[in-house]
């Protein structure tokens, strides 16, 4: 099912090529400027750590003033890792952690195919040795309209991307968790139209704020949170940071995605977090930082709008909802 909101359609040309944004970052690296949102805390590239429930118990705590970009604290590990939206497991956000605690992701792959010149699949210890990883503080702004702070670690998706070498065709990113209702009990409420798929254009996969995160806390990615390996796009609702990922399929016109699939009228493609525009059920103008009583308000693209605002460029934001 196609969305009702039409997406922009983008030229290859519009695209910034991999190698200018890679140059103009390192740049700014070496003039000592860190891009405004990313808040790159450090360029560490720890192993990737073991998966599994074993993983999600051990915490590394940061330092106790860790911020974002704009000096919100970062939540803490226990309020990130039992406060989770993961319908393959439950829809009770509270009982996610125990349902997924003996989750089994070894072995894992991915699988990168599509529109590209070199498809070919990925285990977890070849993401880690080609991809090293960094950490990225980001705000986690879900459409329910609360909210998270959350360290994880990662590495850019583009450089998965360029890796395979998308095709002149390829205009959109496609994304498909895990199908195992053995292993994911919430795949048997037949009420959605499992595997969870997501989607993304181009551009916004090729985007340095995107990243396949590899962990949180400087630690394995807990299984509530997505594990061996998710999606984040800090700019968009968080429906659309995809967990336990097996698939990337790089296509030619706009991919299903499973919210739009089953409430087009709800959720849009883009997604973008925009408090202009109220879903149906929620205003989008304040939101409830898990941990805080009062509630603060919504920044356009979630505060990463001097980094993304130039993607949306002639689109009508209040209809590409
Ligand atoms: N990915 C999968 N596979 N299944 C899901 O149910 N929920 C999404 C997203 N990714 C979801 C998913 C939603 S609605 C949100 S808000 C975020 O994951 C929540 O991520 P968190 O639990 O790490 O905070």
């Amino acid at each position: 099912m196609t969305s009702k909101f039409k997406s922009k359609p983008i030229d290859r040309s519009e695209i910034t090529p991999e190698e200018t944004y890679l140059s103009r970052r390192d740049v700014l690296k070496a003039m000592g400027i860190v891009t405004a949102s990313a808040a790159l805390l450090a360029a560490c590239a720890p192993n990737l750590p073991e998966t599994g429930s074993a993983a999600a118990t051990a915490v590394n705590i940061p330092p106790s003033d860790a911020t974002d970009e704009i000096g919100d604290p970062v939540n803490t590990y226990e309020e990130i890792a039992n406060y989770n939206n993961y319908y393959e497991f439950t829809t009770d956000k509270q009982g996610v952690a125990r349902l997924a605690a003996d989750f089994d992701t070894e072995p894992w792959s991915i699988q990168v195919g599509g529109l590209v010149n070199n498809p070919r699949s990925y285990t977890i210890a070849e993401l880690q040795e080609k991809f090293p990883v960094e950490e990225r503080i980001y705000r986690l702004r879900c459409v329910e309209a609360w909210s998270m702070v959350i360290p994880w670690q990662g590495f850019e998706l583009g450089a998965l991307l360029a890796d395979v070498d998308p095709t002149e065709e390829a205009q959109y990113v496609r994304f498909e968790a895990l199908l195992d209702p053995k292993r994911m009990p919430g795949q048997n409420n037949k009420l959605y139209p499992w595997p969870y798929q997501e989607g993304l254009r181009l551009d916004e996969a090729m985007h340095p704020l995107t990243i396949i995160a590899t962990g949180l806390y400087g630690r394995a990615m807990p299984n509530q949170n997505g594990a061996p390996v998710r999606l984040v796009v800090p700019w968009k609702y968080g429906f659309k940071s995809i967990k336990a990922i097996t698939k990337i399929e790089l296509v030619a016109e706009e991919p299903a995605t499973m919210w739009n699939t089953i409430a087009p009228n709800e959720y849009g493609f883009y997604a973008n977090v925009n408090p202009q525009v109220d879903h149906p059920r929620w205003s989008q103008k304040t939101e409830r930082r898990i941990g805080e009583l009062s509630r603060r308000a919504t920044l356009m693209f979630n505060g990463y709008e001097a980094d993304v605002a130039n993607l949306y460029q002639g689109m009508d934001l209040s209809v590409y909802y």
